[in-house]
């Protein structure tokens, strides 16, 4: 508190002794919510005031930019503290803790076989269209996490390796790529939430589903249709934190369009953490997609899955198909029949 106190104290000491130069930088004073100022305040009392309240202190330009009239944002001191050292934390701590949930779950369990081992035959869980927009998603999201990871991380893990001159340009072509593929990273969600909302409303399967352990953790297979509870989550975690992933960086890529430095310092803090639990979830989504489950990677590969695999994982959903299959079918066996 003292260490805060102390520097503040000393600027209005200084702006105090700069009397006749502090009038230019002042600027006409106004009042601060929800304490107004005492009516004899002097305008050195006011700044001091607007200080201690993380405000910020404004000279006067005379160029349009006002932002660059501002002098002090105390705020701005705990925004680098988040950034330099929390957003690390957390983002370290979600990130290589899921990465050690994997090892030790592959150490245990290993690759998740197809019971009774593929049959040969196929039936279709993605079309290309759903194929299509996960890849645009998931493509532009890849990226998207390793430059927004290099601006957390970089200095300390790539800088010493690659040295400056290398580290700017990279960081530089990074930051291109990221503005950029967040247009097609939003599409996408949009596109996949449209797609696959309707089968991805939570129900009473999905609570069995997780106190099954979702058939991972433990014996048995927990029904599922579409997609099961873990999936739903997947879903919703992507949708969600996608959204607000998106919003807030929007508000980062065109600043002070629709707030100030305090809103654009939230929307920092909102974009760096849902984004490395994000990022934490995805490496979780990942290894279940591609090495961690047998048969799953087809899905999104070629569209078509094993029947052992489908109904291993998703029974009712299969059931559901061979129904329309048949119902489909048998109209035109019928009109056959006639001929
Ligand atoms: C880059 C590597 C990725 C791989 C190998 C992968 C693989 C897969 C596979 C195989 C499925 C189908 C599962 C099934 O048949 O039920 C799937 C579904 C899905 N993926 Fe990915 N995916 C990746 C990245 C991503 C990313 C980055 C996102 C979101 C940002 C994402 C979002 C989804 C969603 C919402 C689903 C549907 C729900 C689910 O099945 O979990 N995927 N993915």
């Amino acid at each position: 508190m003292i260490s805060r106190i102390l520097p503040v104290l000393a600027l209005a000491l200084g702006l105090g002794f700069a009397a006749p130069s502090f009038a230019q930088i002042g600027g006409p004073v106004t009042g601060i919510p929800g304490n107004p100022a005492a009516p004899n305040a002097s305008a050195e009392e006011l700044e001091l005031q607007k200080i201690l309240q993380g405000g910020r202190i404004a000279g006067r330009v005379t160029i349009p930019d006002n932002q660059s009239a501002s002098l002090v944002q105390p705020a701005g001191r705990d925004w680098r503290a988040f950034h330099n050292v929390t957003l690390t934390w957390v983002g370290g701590i979600a990130v290589l803790g899921m990465l050690a949930i994997i090892a030790i779950f592959y150490a245990t369990k290993g690759r998740i076989p197809v019971e009774g081992g593929r049959t040969g035959h196929t039936i279709q869980r993605f079309n290309l269209i759903e194929r299509g927009a996960h890849w645009m998603t998931a493509g532009s999201f890849v990226v998207l996490a390793l430059t927004g990871l290099n601006l957390t991380f970089g200095r300390w893990l790539i800088l010493p390796i690659v040295g400056p001159e290398a580290f700017a340009t990279l960081t530089l072509w990074g930051k291109y790529a990221h503005n950029y593929l967040s247009f097609p990273f939003t599409l996408g969600i949009v596109v996949l939430f449209l797609m696959w909302v309707k089968d991805n409303i939570p129900n009473k399967l999905d609570v069995a589903w997780f106190k099954a352990g979702g058939g991972l953790i433990g014996h048995g297979h927990p029904e599922a249709a579409r997609f099961n509870g873990g999936q739903k989550m997947v879903f919703w975690i992507t949708v969600i934190g996608g959204t607000l992933v998106a919003v807030s960086g929007y508000v980062l890529i065109f600043p002070f369009w629709v707030t100030d430095i305090a809103g654009m310092q939230l929307a920092h803090i909102v974009h760096g953490v849902i984004s490395v639990l994000m990022i934490a979830a995805m490496v979780g989504h990942i290894y279940i997609g591609s090495v961690g489950m047998e048969g799953a990677f087809d899905a999104m590969g070629s569209g078509q899955v094993d029947m052992n695999w489908a109904k291993q994982h998703h029974g009712l959903w299969v059931e559901d198909e061979v129904k329309k299959a048949r119902e489909t079918v048998a109209p035109g066996a019928r009109a056959a029949g006639a001929d």
